[in-house]
């Protein structure tokens, strides 16, 4: 059984967005740290000091650790990003802000 069916949720359509331009399917009501889950993605940022591999640590907005650029936003908690159709992310290095000059 699915996390879904336990829950018996009914979930939307699905639609679609882009991690780091390829496609991938996310659900009404996810978040984009769900969405990169769901996909098999469990990191997607590096630290500036060390570039060691951060994703999601607290869940719930607190402790920074799973910044995401979203349609060239960078810095964005994942946490907390709810996914909408189309949105473009991009895993991110460092500060995020590389392609800022
Ligand atoms: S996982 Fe801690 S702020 Fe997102």
């Amino acid at each position: 059984m699915t996390p879904l069916g336990l829950a018996r949720a009914r979930p939307g359509p699905p639609f679609t967005v882009t991690v780091d331009g390829d496609e991938t399917d996310a659900l009404p009501g996810q978040t984009v740290a769900a969405v990169l889950w769901s996909a098999g993605i469990t990191s997607w940022r590096s630290t500036r000091g060390s570039g060691a591999p951060r994703g999601i640590f607290c869940g719930i907005g607190v402790c920074f650790d799973c910044l995401v650029t979203v349609n060239d936003r960078p810095n964005q908690r994942a946490c907390l990003v709810p996914a909408t159709p189309g949105d473009a992310i991009r895993t991110q290095e460092g500060t995020g802000h590389d392609e800022l000059g």
